[in-house]
């Protein structure tokens, strides 16, 4: 017997370089439980159906438990030789139960084995992802909602452009995370799949029961297409898309954290045990946490690159290029998982300097737009209530005075269309309540938007 358990058709030995080259177990190992699940269902299928007796499976599926307790409890021996997890585990079910073990990979191959792996192992960390996102939704909305009515300035081009809630901003940031979440659900359905069967390439000359490992492994049903199944990973990429534009999020979400904690803007201050100091500089606390999370947005995107270099010259079936998925699968997975965790936990602690927001909404001239609407309702039409507000930020810009700041006289001789009561729309709070439909950005709405959010979550 030779020791590679495809040796038979060899005359030398792998050369050493060309065997760590082509090995994959140091990083495939992680799918150790997976695959010693995707084991057991074949094996129970090849005994009702007949390929092994039950005595035989009882001996394989006694072997794999103890092997999957080893591994968890860092007994087992992973070695190069054997190339990957699979033939790791499968040598090693060998040596405990004897000739019995050889028989487990009947009627499949490495080829379904590890499309199956990769399957049953991303459908468990998008489960937990799905929970961390709904943690980190859950908290951003209990902010929106402390904040419905905590005035800032509104941007684009980020010059001032509107008055908006506190709350609406960070609701708009949530809009995100939920259309994120609904990604990632269309994603897991077509992760949910059964490739189990389609052993190298062409199937198998056993009675195999593809629907009964199927159901085993809690798939949604088998793959349509042997050639397909061991071959694409359009699965894994679908999901390095999701977690790309989830990162692609939360880095913009990072950007405007680190530009609000700065001395300039002051707007949210955020924990100092989020935060790190300087080793030079006494007076520093720097916001590293969405730092390195709007740089960790880079890393999955490439992962995503990556994943679509690796497949987009594949002829069927399966090609080991196919192994290199595994290394940008598991740390786009990783990063997403530890990114999720630290905004979970520190969004909630996040801290509105509302004083600071408010004084920064009133310069720039915010109600610009509310005095234009206010002259409207007045008769005047919107260009031509466009160009007297001009006129009237032109002479604030001049004489360092916002609209609110100015004198009824003032502001007439812009317009004699305006009265006492253009105050009321000048003011902040007039500004944002005044925006009082869905999606608009009055407290109330706000509130509402919230309790919707809200909802959402609850019923995942
Ligand atoms: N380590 C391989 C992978 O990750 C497993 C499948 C190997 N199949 C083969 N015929 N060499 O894709």
């Amino acid at each position: 017997p030779t020791i590679k358990p495809w040796g038979g058709r060899f005359s030398e030995p792998t050369d050493a370089f060309v065997e760590r080259f082509t090995a994959s177990v140091d990083f495939d190992q992680r799918l150790y439980h997976h695959d010693i699940n995707g084991s057991l269902a074949h094996a129970k299928m090849l005994a009702k159906v007949g390929v092994l007796s039950d005595e035989e499976y009882l001996a394989i599926q006694t072997g794999l438990e103890e092997i999957r307790a080893d591994i968890a409890a860092g007994k087992f021996n992973w070695s190069v030789t054997l190339e990957d997890v699979h033939m790791n585990i499968e040598a090693a079910l060998t040596d405990k139960i004897g000739i019995t073990g050889k028989k487990l990979h009947t009627g499949r191959s490495r080829n379904d084995q590890i499309a199956t792996d990769i399957r049953l192992y991303l459908r468990d960390e998008i489960d937990s992802i799905a929970t961390e996102l709904s943690r980190l939704q859950l908290g951003l909305i209990e902010v929106a909602q402390r904040e419905a009515s905590t005035i800032m300035p509104g941007f684009t081009h980020l010059q001032t452009a509107q008055p908006v809630t506190f709350g609406h901003h960070l609701l708009a940031w949530n809009e995100m995370l939920q259309r994120d979440y609904s990604r990632l659900m269309d994603c897991r359905k077509r992760v949910n799949q059964s490739p189990l069967g389609a052993a190298a390439l062409a199937g198998t000359t056993y009675p195999i029961d593809r629907h009964y490992t199927a159901e085993l492994l809690g798939f949604e049903a088998p793959t349509e297409n042997s050639l397909d199944s061991v071959s694409d990973r359009d699965f894994a990429i679908e999901f390095g898309a999701f977690a790309s534009l989830l990162m692609t999020h939360m880095s913009r979400f990072s950007d405007e954290l680190v530009l609000w904690t700065s001395a300039q803007f002051n707007f949210i201050e955020l924990p100092d045990r989020f935060c790190t100091g300087s080793s030079i500089m006494p007076q520093k606390k720097n916001p590293d946490v969405p730092e390195l999370v709007r740089g960790k947005s880079g890393r999955v995107t490439g992962h995503l690159i990556s994943l679509l270099m690796l497949m987009k010259s594949q002829p069927l079936a399966y090609n080991k290029d196919n192994q290199e998925d595994k290394e940008p699968l598991f740390d786009t997975i990783d990063t997403v998982k530890d990114c999720l965790k630290a905004y979970a936990d520190m969004v909630p602690a996040i801290k509105a300097r509302k004083e600071y927001m408010e004084e920064a909404a009133l310069r720039g001239f915010s109600t610009a737009t509310d005095l234009a609407d206010y002259l409207v309702r007045k008769g005047m039409p919107f260009r031509d209530a466009h160009e007297v507000v001009g006129k009237s930020v032109a002479y604030g810009v001049a004489q360092n005075k916002d609209l609110s700041e100015m004198t009824l006289q003032e502001l007439q001789q812009f317009s004699d269309t305006i009265e006492q009561d253009v105050f009321e729309v000048l003011t902040l709070i007039g500004s944002v309540s005044a925006r009082d439909h869905i999606g608009g950005t009055a407290p109330k709405q706000v509130k509402a938007a919230a309790e919707r959010a809200k909802a959402l979550v609850a019923q995942r």
